[in-house]
């Protein structure tokens, strides 16, 4: 055993402890689709010993996977009837309605798992696509890279037929921390877009603080070791007390009411100055500043979420 595959089993060790997968569960698996993700959550199922069927539009990416031990499918029709629990991961949902049409016939009966991602609207036409041909759906997000699939770090979100979830959740937990959401198959997209948003938020706040200190040839690597990562973490223990805010639509300011903090737009004119673009920050300080006319300015921070909210 080399030094990896001691971390790949010390790995998967940490993953059937933290998921409190007994050792005997090897539950066949079929996965279609071997792209970047789907071969990797093929071979995470292979290291930890269940019988993996695959089958992939372009078969030549089955041959790693088979030389480990997986069971290439000649069809997709073969590779559903192979296991009780169908993985897919592809594209996008055409893609999936596309590949799984010809073999519906064969889903009567097995859990369909599906991991690509989409919109909770594509999620429950799929539920109930698979219901119609006898099949348990579960809808899954995937909140990790291929690389760190089967690792502590990886959690899948799913949401779906709730007993096909507990069946299979020592089988699914092979992939990472499996969470359940809930029987509407499209929460499971709406949380996994809702994780997106955050993190796109934050990687735009990081490309324009990167474009700003660039703007006098300060080196984005330094600059954000030693200053953005300590000042986002700081940051990030402001978000329950917003949250609880968002929640109860309490906005009283406590320390730094929206007036102020929108009373001089100096990241705009920074930016301007230093011939730095405000695409990235404008949307939200126009929010910022809208809230305040509409007499909101007393608030904190979070009340700017009242001008994009969905009204109950
Ligand atoms: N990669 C990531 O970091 C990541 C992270 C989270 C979630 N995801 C999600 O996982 C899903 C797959 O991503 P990926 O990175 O594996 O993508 P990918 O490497 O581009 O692979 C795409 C897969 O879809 C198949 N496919 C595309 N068009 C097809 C068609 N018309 N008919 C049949 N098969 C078709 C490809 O088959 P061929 O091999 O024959 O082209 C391949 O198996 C996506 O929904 C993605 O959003 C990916």
């Amino acid at each position: 055993m080399n030094r990896n595959d001691h971390e790949q089993s010390r790995n998967d060790r940490v993953l059937e402890e933290a998921a409190g997968i007994p050792d005997a569960d090897r539950t066949p698996v079929t996965v279609i689709g071997l792209g970047a993700m789907g071969s990797t959550l093929a071979g995470a199922f292979l290291d930890s010993g269940h019988p993996t069927t695959v089958w992939n539009r372009t078969p030549g990416k089955a041959d790693a996977l088979v030389a480990r031990g997986a069971a290439l499918a000649a069809t997709v029709d073969e590779a559903v009837k192979a296991s009780s629990l169908v993985v897919i991961c592809v594209l996008d949902y055409s893609v999936v309605q596309e590949i799984l049409q010809p073999a519906s016939s064969g889903l009567a009966g097995r859990v369909l798992v599906n991991l690509t991602n989409g919109t909770p609207v594509r999620a429950r036409e799929l539920a109930e696509w698979a219901g119609r041909h006898g099949a348990d759906y579960l809808d899954g997000g995937i909140m990790a890279v291929p690389s760190l699939i089967a690792r502590p770090e990886a959690v899948l979100l799913y949401s779906g037929t709730e007993d096909a979830f507990n069946r299979h959740h020592s089988t699914l937990s092979r992939l990472g921390k499996a969470v359940y959401l809930g029987s509407d198959p499209g929460l499971a997209p709406l949380h996994d877009l809702a994780l997106l948003s955050g993190m796109y938020g934050m990687f735009g706040g990081f490309l324009h603080a990167a474009a700003l200190v660039g703007s006098e040839g300060v080196k984005a690597t330094e600059f954000t070791s030693t200053l953005l990562i300590p000042w986002l973490q700081a940051m990030m223990t402001t978000l329950p007390e917003m949250a609880r805010q968002i929640d109860t639509g309490d906005y009283t300011s406590k320390e730094a009411s929206l007036e102020m903090q929108a009373s001089n737009d100096t990241i705009g004119e920074v930016s301007r100055a230093q011939g730095i673009s405000t695409e990235l920050f404008a949307p939200l300080y126009d929010l910022m500043k809208r809230r305040v006319a509409e007499g909101h300015g007393s608030d904190d921070f979070p009340s700017v979420i009242e001008l994009i909210r969905k009204r109950h």
